[in-house]
């Protein structure tokens, strides 16, 4: 899908709480919104894959819980085809702009991976390798253990994770820079270890009165092996595959699937 369902939101789209998220290590004020405007192409470009692994769900009214929705871009298809939905992001900046963009959600709230307590699901869905965001492989088990344990009987699961070859394809990878008339960010990539990608970012953001202000994000990427994950999974009562898509979309190098379902209870 193309970005035709958050281009007219870009202009009332602000965080007004300026600051007060200072302490979030992830996606601050500024560059939840940068990602709002500037990266929604990922959620846009998995949704009709995952739409279309969660329409037996539609009849039966089921509730799909969101894992780092970010700014409700995926919430947004989502909701717009049937679904029932509670959405969660570890950050505050994120769930402003969701609460903005998928206001008509069954609920946007706070939630950390991977300790946080995951409401009971029908599906549960994540895309933008959310789990990698953790600070190491072990809290990554912990979290899929707590996602298969959230899953009702016949529950559906639709996430991305980063695997090794995420890295391995990036280990060139030049800086990347972008530029609008509003905003701009510079990306410099690194891969200390085969388990670690690293983007220092700057972001530029416009004043109202016509200046400019920078913030920078360092984040800190844990790749895994992701072929191991089905027999963790399998441990909690679920069956899944891994593959490459969640339906005709091109992910990129490295970034693979994790679809299942709950088949025993
Ligand atoms: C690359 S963004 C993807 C956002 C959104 N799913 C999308 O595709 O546009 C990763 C998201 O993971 C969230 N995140 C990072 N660490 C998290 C954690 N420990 N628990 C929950 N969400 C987390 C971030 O706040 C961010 O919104």
């Amino acid at each position: 899908m193309s970005g035709s369902l958050v281009k007219p939101v870009y202009p009332r789209l602000r965080c007004q709480n300026g600051g007060t998220d200072d302490s979030a290590p992830y996606y601050r004020r500024d560059l939840a919104l940068v990602h709002h405007l500037g990266f929604a192409f990922h959620a846009n470009e998995t949704a009709p894959g995952i739409m279309a692994l969660l329409e037996p769900l539609l009849t039966r009214n089921g509730l799909v819980v969101e894992l780092g929705c970010g700014s409700g871009l995926l919430t947004r298809h989502l909701i717009d085809a049937g679904h029932r939905v509670i959405a969660t992001d570890a950050s505050p900046a994120m769930l402003e702009l969701a609460r903005e963009v998928a206001a008509d959600a069954e609920d946007i709230r706070l939630l950390v991976l991977p300790d946080d307590p995951i409401p009971p699901a029908d599906a549960i869905v994540s895309v933008g390798h959310v789990l990698n965001y953790l600070p190491d492989e072990a809290a990554i088990d912990r979290a899929l253990v707590a996602i298969a344990d959230a899953l009702a009987p016949g529950g559906i699961l639709a996430i991305d994770l980063c695997d090794f070859g995420y890295g391995e394809a990036r280990r060139e990878a030049p800086n990347l820079g972008r530029v609008t008339d509003d905003w701009a960010i510079v990306t410099e990539f690194s891969r200390p270890s085969r388990g670690r990608f690293i983007r220092q970012m700057a972001i530029f953001s416009l004043n109202d009165d016509g200046s400019w202000r920078r913030d920078d994000e360092r984040h800190d990427n844990v790749l895994i092996d992701v072929s191991r994950v089905p027999a963790l999974l399998a441990g909690r009562g679920i069956q899944s595959t891994i593959g490459s898509s969640f339906g005709a979309e091109r992910l990129p190098a490295g970034l693979r699937t994790v679809i299942g379902h709950r088949t025993d209870g």
